[in-house]
């Protein structure tokens, strides 16, 4: 049974009425759903205006205001109260598998099967989440990105035992809301996180081995890596700047010098490499590029220029950062 691709959806649950909780019911109310929010904490329910109307007003447009927004969110006194009439459930409780676990099977037991059950978890993997769930085709990670009324792209998690329809079913949804979604296999970190604190933990070894001070580093990220991957992506921005060989020369070297798994160059790279799909100037690499190389190299550099020119007026100043 898989009414969710049937009725038109209306009414939305949000379970979990903290930082991302509010937000994420703001954002489904100002799209024009029926909301309602519910909390096991009661004050986080009551304060729950408050907080969120200095975000509402970043998304509000001329035909709805903040206040709208935040007045559209029904306060539900309990989960069963919360959930009833909704089509979608979301489940934005704090990250603890216990929890969710336990609220999972709850939500499990207490709605109709074809009613869509989602998770804002940041790392749990479905499987885990759905321990005690019996219609598990029903559930699906729909993780938002902070700050989430800003970013635009979300992260639609899945399992094995997620039906292709309610992945369709989910994208058409956030197609609605103005997002794109991103589809990833449950692993642990899925797209954004893994990548992020994988960077992440090698700028603090870095830190830690006093390569470079953290200006420098903030620096060097903002100026060439950042803006290069805003534009084009880590893949595309690969196959646009090198060929793959000098880059699986390159961590060849590194991982003999370091003795590092995460340099050992991926099957991936390697089979990249020994198709000839070396990158744009060969015509393919992880994409395709039908282009000629000398337009590409063109459009390449206007598009970092402009965007580098943008950077250099702005200052970290301008987020308050103090640099060391
Ligand atoms: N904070 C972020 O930047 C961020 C970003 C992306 C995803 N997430 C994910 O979103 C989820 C929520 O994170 P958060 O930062 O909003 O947490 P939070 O701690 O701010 O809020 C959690 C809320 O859930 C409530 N709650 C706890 N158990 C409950 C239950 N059984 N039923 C109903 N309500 C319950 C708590 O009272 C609290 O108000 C987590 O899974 C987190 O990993 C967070």
């Amino acid at each position: 049974m898989q009414p969710f691709t049937d009725a038109p959806l209306q009414r939305i649950a949000v379970v979990g009425a903290g930082f991302m909780g509010c937000v994420i019911a703001a954002i489904y109310a100002r799209y024009g759903y029926a909301v309602t929010l519910s909390d096991s904490n009661p004050s986080a329910l009551l304060t729950f205006r408050e907080r969120t109307l200095p975000i509402a007003h970043g998304m509000a447009t001329s035909g709805v205001t903040a206040q709208d927004i935040v007045d559209r969110v029904k306060i539900a006194a309990t989960l069963s109260e919360g959930i009833s009439g909704a089509q979608l459930v979301h489940e934005v409780v704090q990250e603890d598998l216990v929890v969710k676990q336990v609220l999972f099977a709850e939500l499990d037991r207490l709605c109709a099967p074809d009613v869509v059950l989602a998770t804002n978890t940041s790392s749990y993997l479905l499987s885990h989440l759905c321990r005690d769930v019996v219609h598990k085709g029903r559930v699906i990670g729909i993780h938002y990105i902070t700050p989430a009324h800003v970013v635009r792209v979300v992260e639609l998690v899945v399992a094995d035992f997620t039906p292709s329809a309610l992945i369709d079913w989910a994208r058409s949804f956030l197609l609605a809301i103005d997002r794109t979604a991103v589809v990833c296999r449950e692993k642990p970190g899925f797209i954004v996180n893994r990548i992020q604190l994988a960077m992440l933990s090698e700028i603090h070894r870095m830190v830690g081995e006093g390569l470079a001070t953290p200006a420098d580093i903030d620096a060097a990220v903002r100026l060439s890596l950042g803006p290069r991957w805003a534009l084009w992506g880590a893949l595309a921005c690969e196959d646009l700047m090198a060929s793959k060989r000098t880059g699986l020369a390159i961590l060849e070297y590194m991982h003999a010098q370091t003795g590092q798994e995460h340099f050992r160059p991926s099957e991936a790279l390697r089979t990249l490499v020994e198709d000839g799909r070396i990158g744009a100037a060969a015509g393919a690499g992880w994409h395709s590029w039908d282009s000629p190389y000398a337009d590409v190299v063109m459009d390449r550099d206007r598009q970092l220029s402009d965007l580098l020119a943008w950077l250099s007026e702005r200052s970290g100043a301008s987020l308050n950062v103090l640099t060391r």
